[in-house]
């Protein structure tokens, strides 16, 4: 059991809550993360660990309620206990050559995006930070991520904040006026890490994007994590969820995210 220390709601229905879980702080490293369960008879989730404080012995979660057991997350109260969380799981993100990183994320995806920003800059890179969402309302840690960036970028769908467009159309405009960029880390919705992949194949700059692939037990035996990368069949789970961008079977991931659309469906009328 593991209790929720403090409890926020950055945006309708997306929260960070910073949780007990000392041994987990002690070992987390960048692009790792949890597997939790809320219920005894419930299904198990797959968190990034979006930050850790191991003196404290807590780690920071941010998730978004799209579905039953998000939702039932969702309702626990600073205080409560998360019946239970085990990780670090999978391989801390593998940083390419060269000192000038660009990070980007999109939606939720800007919380794992933030421990590679913040280790990144700690270690000396030069770190641009470009984040992205539909709309101004569900933005978040802008100021967590300005104050681990070099420069900071926002670009919002609808132009409510920032610029209006895509992240990769912020991307774009880096590249056309010169920047010089090693590599880029990627982390959204899939449509918007495949843009990026396009693109930054174009100019040859080496790309890694962190995959959220459905995941049951997270320690490489069920398969269910799957995917293919430079054609050869990897797992989610243990080898990954950062992967070359540019190796990728995007499209695969997609039919396979949406593999269990109807059932999931199902569940939400039954509640
Ligand atoms: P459901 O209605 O069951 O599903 C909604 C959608 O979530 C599905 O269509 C599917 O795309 C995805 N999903 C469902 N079950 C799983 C599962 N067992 N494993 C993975 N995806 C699933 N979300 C966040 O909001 N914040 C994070 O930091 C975050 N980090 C992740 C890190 C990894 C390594 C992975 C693999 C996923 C991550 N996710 C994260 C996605 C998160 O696990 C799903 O949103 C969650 O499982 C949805 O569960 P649900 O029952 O609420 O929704
Ligand atoms: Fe089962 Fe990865 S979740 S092999
Ligand atoms: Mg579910």
């Amino acid at each position: 059991m593991n209790k929720i220390m403090q409890r926020s709601e950055l945006a309708p229905s997306l929260y960070k809550y910073v949780v007990e879980a000392p041994m987990i702080a002690r070992r987390a490293q960048p692009g790792q993360f949890v597997i939790l369960r809320v219920h005894p008879q419930g299904e198990r989730i797959p968190l990034t660990i979006a930050d850790y404080d191991r003196e404290q012995g807590t780690i920071t979660i941010v998730f978004q309620e799209v579905g039953r057991t998000t939702r039932l997350l969702g309702a626990l109260q600073q205080g409560e206990k998360i019946l239970d969380l085990l990780g670090p799981l999978g391989e801390p993100t593998d940083h390419p050559q060269g000192k000038n990183a660009v990070c980007i994320g999109g939606g939720v995806g800007v919380a794992p995006v933030y421990p590679e920003a913040k280790s990144l800059h700690a270690r000396g890179y030069q770190v641009t930070t470009i984040i992205g969402a539909r709309t101004g309302e569900l933005l978040f840690f802008e100021e967590e991520m300005a104050a681990v960036s070099d420069e900071l970028y926002i670009a919002t769908d609808d132009g409510s904040k920032g610029e209006k467009g895509f992240v990769t159309d912020v991307l774009q405009k880096l590249i056309d006026g010169g920047r010089s960029i090693d590599f880029v880390i990627a982390v959204g919705p899939i449509p918007m890490m495949k843009a990026v992949a396009d693109l930054t194949r174009k100019y040859g700059i080496k790309t890694i994007v962190s995959l959220n692939s459905l995941m049951v037990d997270g320690t490489g035996m069920c398969g269910g994590c799957r995917v293919t990368v430079g054609g050869e069949v990897k797992f989610t789970c243990v080898d990954g969820p950062a992967f070359d961008a540019h190796l990728l079977d995007f499209d695969e991931q997609m039919r396979r995210l949406s593999m269990y659309k109807n059932l999931e469906k199902k569940q939400e009328v039954c509640d």
